[in-house]
């Protein structure tokens, strides 16, 4: 049974009819709300505000006390996961998130072990039953994972990188290896998405930001294969209602229709991909998910209105479009102008199904 009182995003993702495209934002909680930095000062830190639930329920409820967007979802991050089996995750100011023990030597791979999401990530599994009940059936909450290959790339090269050299190395060097790294993590987020599901996300996303970085060979063999079998191994219903999944490769214009193959309900689109052209090629075998360029949020308002109404326009009539970012927003966007997008996604979508 589904009470909720919005929820086209969960029609939208299933290609049902809705009265107004669902929109919400990647990193919607977030640096560039003042409120959010509040919680984070009196948190003392990144990872303090992930680990108590309570403070990350406060959060994730924060963008939807200002805007009137249709999806909320869970605070947290997608490197809790390899926190989970050791490894240390630390951010380490203005340098982004890193690890003290990141993956090195071979005895290291081979002793990585799946985390019991009920024990190593209680933590997050309580915020999401926390969420749900703040949430009280207003709009759907979205559970995440990173994909088994971005996970990857922060556990081997230790922290964020530009050519991905130590996870590529290992690529065409011993294989054999990288796959093992791919198979535990394919199991640890199988297992975390599912209880995130049992803990009451109403839908999930697998994030692949890295995946784009890959050759195309590569990307369908280290990163896609492995998606395929978490979204084969997901539940599918919980309490009644359908789990929609959502997949989002940064630079995966061109395997939209690989993507669209595995299985999941939604495809999710940097700013890169012209959204009208992405969804010729998927047809009506996924929705689609995007694609505002973040930095577009930095135009004035009537711009920023402007730009998703091109968006809406080129998506054109019919369900199966969820607004958002191609990618998270910036800390230094200006939170006036996420009211703008907001609305206007809303306002023009209602005015396309009336003609
Ligand atoms: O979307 C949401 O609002 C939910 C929360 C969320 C966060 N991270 C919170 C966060 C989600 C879904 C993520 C996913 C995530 N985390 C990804 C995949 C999506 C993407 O952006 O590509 C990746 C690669 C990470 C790893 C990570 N965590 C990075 C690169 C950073 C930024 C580091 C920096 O200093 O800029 C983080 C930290 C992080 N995760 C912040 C937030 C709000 C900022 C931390 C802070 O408050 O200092």
């Amino acid at each position: 049974m589904n009470k909720l009182k919005n929820d086209t995003f969960l029609r939208a993702l299933l290609r049902q009819p809705t009265e107004h495209t669902p929109i919400w934002l990647m990193r919607q909680a977030g640096r560039y709300l003042p409120e959010y930095c509040e919680t984070r000062r009196r948190a003392g830190n990144f990872m303090n505000l992930c680990k108590n639930p309570r403070l990350a329920c406060e959060v994730t409820l924060q963008p939807l006390a200002r805007y009137d967007l249709d999806a909320a979802i869970l605070f947290s991050d997608i490197l809790t996961v390899p926190d989970a089996m050791g490894l240390g995750l630390y951010f380490a100011e203005g340098e982004g998130p890193k690890f003290e023990r990141p993956l090195r030597e071979e005895w290291e791979i081979r002793n990585l072990s799946v985390p019991d999401p009920g024990v190593e990530l209680r933590y997050v599994i309580d915020a999401v039953a926390e969420i749900r009940r703040a949430l009280d059936n207003s709009v759907p909450l979205i559970g995440f994972s990173g994909s088994p290959f971005t996970l990857a790339c922060y556990m081997i090269e230790g922290g964020a990188s530009e050519d991905f050299r130590s996870i590529k190395s290992m690529l065409y060097d011993r294989p054999d290896l990288l796959h093992h790294v791919l198979e535990v993590n394919t199991n640890a987020v199988t297992a975390y998405l599912n209880a995130q599901i049992e803990a009451g996300a109403q839908a999930v996303m697998i994030f692949d930001t890295w995946g784009g970085a890959l050759s195309n060979r590569a990307y369908k063999a280290f990163s896609l294969a492995y998606m395929q079998r978490i979204v084969e191994g997901l539940r599918r219903e919980h309490g009644g209602a359908r789990i929609p999944s959502i997949v989002f490769t940064k630079g995966g214009g061109q395997w939209l229709e690989d993507i669209a193959a595995i299985g999941c309900d939604a495809v999710g689109l940097d700013w890169t991909t012209d959204i009208g052209a992405a969804r010729r090629r998927v047809g009506d075998k996924v929705a689609l998910q995007g694609n505002l360029d973040p930095v577009a949020l930095f135009a004035q308002p009537e711009k920023i209105a402007q730009e998703a109404r091109t968006i809406l326009d080129a998506y054109g009539p019919g369900s199966g479009h969820v607004f958002n970012l191609g990618h998270g927003i910036s800390q230094f966007t200006p939170p006036e102008h996420v009211a703008a997008l907001v609305n206007a996604v809303h306002e023009h979508s209602r005015k396309q199904r009336q003609i």
